[in-house]
């Protein structure tokens, strides 16, 4: 079965890599990675730091047993730079801007993890008082930080805006 955790200061070594040494979201242009591992975790624990003050929890796991198969890093779109390099952008300032949802091993992918993890972002949301929920999905494929537009499109989500294959979707909470 598969149990939620969320993410904070104490557990930050639970999120698995890569997604625990990246700074994709945090920056903007070319994406650079020649950081050490332990410099990017620090800049990733600071951002985590601010962000919760304000917002509460963004970041949370899916995990089987003591296993994180799955993570999910969201917040309102002024805390992710990298969202300006998006041609369907910006994001709404109303929404909760899905960064990544992501299931790490490939093995675990295809059996409903990826929806569950989705529906219960997606509750936990509304019950926070969000009004909608909004991320970059990717056309035809689902090589891409949140996944394919296909799996959206499937969970009731609604392309507000494409100008390219990162079309803009959003979910009324
Ligand atoms: C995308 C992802 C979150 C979906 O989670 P999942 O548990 O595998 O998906 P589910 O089993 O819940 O599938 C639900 C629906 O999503 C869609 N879907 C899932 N994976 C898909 C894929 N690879 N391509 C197209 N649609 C897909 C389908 O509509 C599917 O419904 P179906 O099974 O009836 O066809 C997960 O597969 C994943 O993380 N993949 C890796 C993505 C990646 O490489 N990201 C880069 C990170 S930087």
């Amino acid at each position: 079965m598969l149990i939620f955790e969320k993410v904070g200061m104490h557990n930050f070594s639970r999120v698995p890599e890569p997604c625990r040494f990246c700074l994709y979201w945090q920056t903007k242009g070319e994406f650079q990675t020649e950081a050490s591992k332990s410099e990017i975790e620090k800049a990733k624990l600071n951002w985590l730091s601010s962000v919760e003050k304000v917002f509460g929890n963004c970041v949370e796991l899916a995990c089987l047993g003591s296993v994180s198969v799955g993570f999910m890093q969201y917040a309102p779109p002024q805390y992710f730079s990298r969202v300006g390099d998006y041609a369907s952008g910006p994001p709404s300032s109303d929404a909760v801007f899905i960064a990544c949802l992501y299931i790490v091993s490939k093995d675990q992918r295809g059996k409903g993890y990826g929806t569950l993890m989705l529906r219960t972002l997606l509750k936990e949301l509304r019950e926070r008082g969000f009004r909608a929920v909004e991320t970059f999905a990717r056309v035809d494929s689902a090589n891409n930080p949140s996944g394919p537009l296909a799996f959206y499109l499937k969970n009731g989500f609604e392309v507000v805006s494409r100008k390219d294959d990162f079309p803009l979707v959003r979910f009324k909470l």
